[in-house]
């Protein structure tokens, strides 16, 4: 079999790299002509350190990149210099691990990193052991799903702060053939070698798993039998849609005339927890599981602007409905944000379109002070838009029930950035501006199931990849991973602008809201950077850190991220098939500090095996356990992984992480974080 793109060492890299193709047709005239105006020195300086370490820092690198110099933000070294000034202190106290890319996994000296499932372990009481030799649908139904992604915990008793017991909610994103199936390789593009069991197999390791775990004598283990266990998948599960696109003409199928029940969810990146303890399923890359042709077809404006179909996998030559041609309105039912009560293992999962049709990355939530609850959510691609959602109704805090279906009613609204540091918040109404029937919109159910193009028509700013978004609610803030783009600033591309100031960003930055007066719900919010990724040392990058990051504590291509019980910021990175020009070191998880005179510092907490990415990060309440998702170990950039250099096969993995045995391939798996002495994580 061969590989589509040689240089590339897996397809989830070449399939990365078409999403370096913008399928929007017609971003916003970028606000390129304005930059510089909010990067004058006295703005840079406030952003990275904070109005009080501006005198102290007048010489700084900083100082000197902001007044102009050629030389942007060098590192600090460790063991700097005798004469130089402290450096700020940040609130974590752990010892950084360094830089480097190898076989396995490492975290913070005084640490424990254990693996807590892998792809294949069981899930249902009645799965069979994993036998990878053996594997079928009926299995992979009942197993842990593969490349695990976002995790949600929740206490047990629910409405408890239970840090020792609880359950965790783990989406699957996707598949990597070439290293679960033997003897098969990367497909071609006719996909030789697939079979109806293998895309079977596929199906059933999308989707997401809940598992109950439990902390006994200080180690974390999963809880057989749970009555709570279940997977969720593409395969079988039944999915209700509901909100302002249920049941409309566009969603429904030959199988479901109604337009209201999905087989499935796919793709499955982050999500989100609400207060009410259901889980959220963002639906990312579902253009992947699509395959046929657009010319003539009903809904191929549509589609494109969503890059329908993917053709990424061989689903539709067994099933199908996921062929656009035999099945034309398959595609619409996927794109959303799924709604799954853990507590209530026969709960029919809900796919609630009010919160719009698009890659979502995640779904992170906050109570705004009002009681409405507000969601954000990335669409993670080039030039595609930040959004929020706002309930129309309240959180009831004392009644679970009264919130079932609160996230059917409220309203989208997309980012739309100015050049002086603040944002507006664009509602995405049908009847409002431009979205009406003149342009295609019948309904609230048109604008929500083309939610992009609505989106284009008011205006909004182009983003380099939103992934993860999260609310920090102790401080009232809100953290926007950008992971990358490549392309800004590419011939016929938006070029840079204050908010993704950079050209051929390969590094990603981060930035930071602040809502209006304090509301999530309002129609606008100030924003700053707070950092831009890559290495600081190298002037090419044009990075932004805080001089007190050490040569370990950068990072490139943020994309999970995670706020801790005390209220810091955790970044988990996803560099893909780059990551040998974005940072030479392999994907992991960074403590960065959002406070104080070190505002802007990075430092580095644990690493992934070669090949992989970092997904997931989630505390327990206490802030004593994290969990992460380490995603498709030896898969990714596997090509510039040395004395390797080579794509991974079944037969023949850069690494067999984690289990380092001749007879299995990787797996991905959650790990567990925990302190040896029993403390918070990053004390
Ligand atoms: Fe699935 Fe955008 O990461
Ligand atoms: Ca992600
Ligand atoms: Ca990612």
């Amino acid at each position: 079999m061969s590989t589509p793109k040689n240089r590339y060492s897996s397809r989830a890299e070449y399939f990365e790299s078409l999403e370096d193709v913008p399928v929007n047709p017609s971003p916003e005239p970028t606000l390129g002509d304005l930059i510089n105006a909010r990067f004058n020195r006295r703005t840079l300086l406030k952003h990275a350190l904070g109005v009080s370490a501006l005198g102290a820092l007048a010489s700084s690198p900083l100082a000197l990149l902001a007044a102009g110099a050629e030389h942007p933000v060098p590192t600090a070294p460790a063991g700097a210099a005798p004469d130089a000034a402290p450096q700020p202190a940040t609130r974590f106290g752990f010892t950084e691990i360094a830089h480097g890319v190898d076989e396995t996994h490492h975290v913070a000296p005084g640490y424990s990193a254990d693996v807590l499932i892998r792809w294949g372990d069981k899930v249902l009481a009645d799965a069979p052991a994993f036998d990878p030799a053996t594997q079928s649908p009926a299995a992979q139904t009942k197993q842990f799903g593969y490349n695990n992604d976002f995790i949600g915990y929740i206490p047990l008793p629910f409405g408890s702060d239970n840090s020792e017991h609880g359950l965790l909610c783990i989406n699957h994103e996707y598949t990597d053939e070439e290293v679960m199936f033997p003897g098969l390789g990367q497909y071609d593009e006719a996909f030789t070698g697939a079979t109806r069991d293998l895309t079977e197999i596929e199906m059933a390791c999308n989707g997401g798993s809940i598992i109950e775990v439990k902390k006994e004598n200080g180690k974390w283990r999963v809880v057989p039998d749970s009555r709570y266990a279940r997977r969720i998948d593409a395969l079988q599960t039944r999915i209700a849609l509901s909100g302002p696109a249920a049941g409309h003409e566009r969603m429904k199928t030959a199988a479901d005339p109604e337009g209201r029940t999905v087989i499935g969810t796919v793709n499955n990146c982050a999500g989100g927890i609400t207060p009410w303890g259901t889980y959220l399923m963002a639906e990312e890359n579902f253009h992947y599981y699509f395959l046929g042709d657009l010319d003539g077809h009903p809904e191929q404006a549509n589609y494109a602007r969503y890059g329908i179909p993917g053709k990424r996998y061989p689903w539709a030559k067994f099933h199908t409905r996921f062929d656009v041609n035999q099945e034309p309105n398959e595609a619409n039912r996927f794109g959303w944000i799924v709604e799954v009560d853990p507590l209530d293992p026969t709960a029919t999962p809900v796919k609630r379109t009010a919160l719009g049709r698009f890659k979502h990355e995640g779904a992170e939530c906050i109570v705004n002070g009002d009681g409405r609850l507000v969601l954000y959510s990335g669409d993670d691609q080039r030039f595609e838009y930040l959004y929020k959602f706002v309930t129309a109704g309240k959180v009831d805090p004392s009644n679970r029930e009264a919130n079932k279906d609160l996230l059917d009613q409220g309203t989208l609204y997309v980012a739309k950035f100015a050049d002086d540091g603040t944002l507006a918040w664009l509602p995405l109404v049908h009847g409002q501006g431009p979205l009406n029937a003149d342009n295609g919109f019948a309904s609230q159910a048109d604008v929500l199931i083309e939610t992009r193009r609505a989106a284009t028509l008011l205006g909004a700013t182009p983003m380099d990849r939103p992934e993860d978004v999260e609310p920090n609610p102790h401080n009232g803030k809100v953290y926007v991973m950008l992971t990358n783009n490549v392309q800004r600033g590419a011939d016929g591309q938006p070029g840079s602008d204050p908010a993704n100031p950079r050209d051929a960003n390969i590094w990603g930055h981060v930035l930071e809201l602040t809502p209006a007066g304090g509301d999530h719900a309002a129609d606008s919010a100030s924003w700053e950077i707070l950092v831009k990724a890559g290495d600081p040392a190298d002037p090419g990058t044009a990075a932004l850190w805080n001089p007190a990051t050490s040569e370990n504590g950068w990072f490139a291509c943020p994309d999970n991220c995670a706020v801790d019980p005390s209220g810091r910021l955790w970044v988990s990175t996803d560099q893909g098939g780059a990551w040998s020009k974005a940072s030479g070191s392999a994907d992991g998880v960074w403590a960065l500090e959002t406070e104080g005179d070190a505002r802007g510092t990075g430092k580095m907490f644990f690493r992934v095996p070669v090949g992989a990415e970092m997904c997931g990060p989630r505390f327990t309440p206490d802030g004593k356990t994290l969990f992460v998702a380490v995603q498709h170990p030896a898969t990714d950039g596997t090509k510039d992984y040395p004395g390797f250099n080579r794509a991974s096969t079944f037969e023949d993995p850069a690494t067999r992480w984690p289990d380092f045995d001749d007879k299995l391939p990787p797996r991905p798996s959650v790990v567990v974080i925990t302190k040896d002495d029993g403390g918070e994580i990053g004390s």
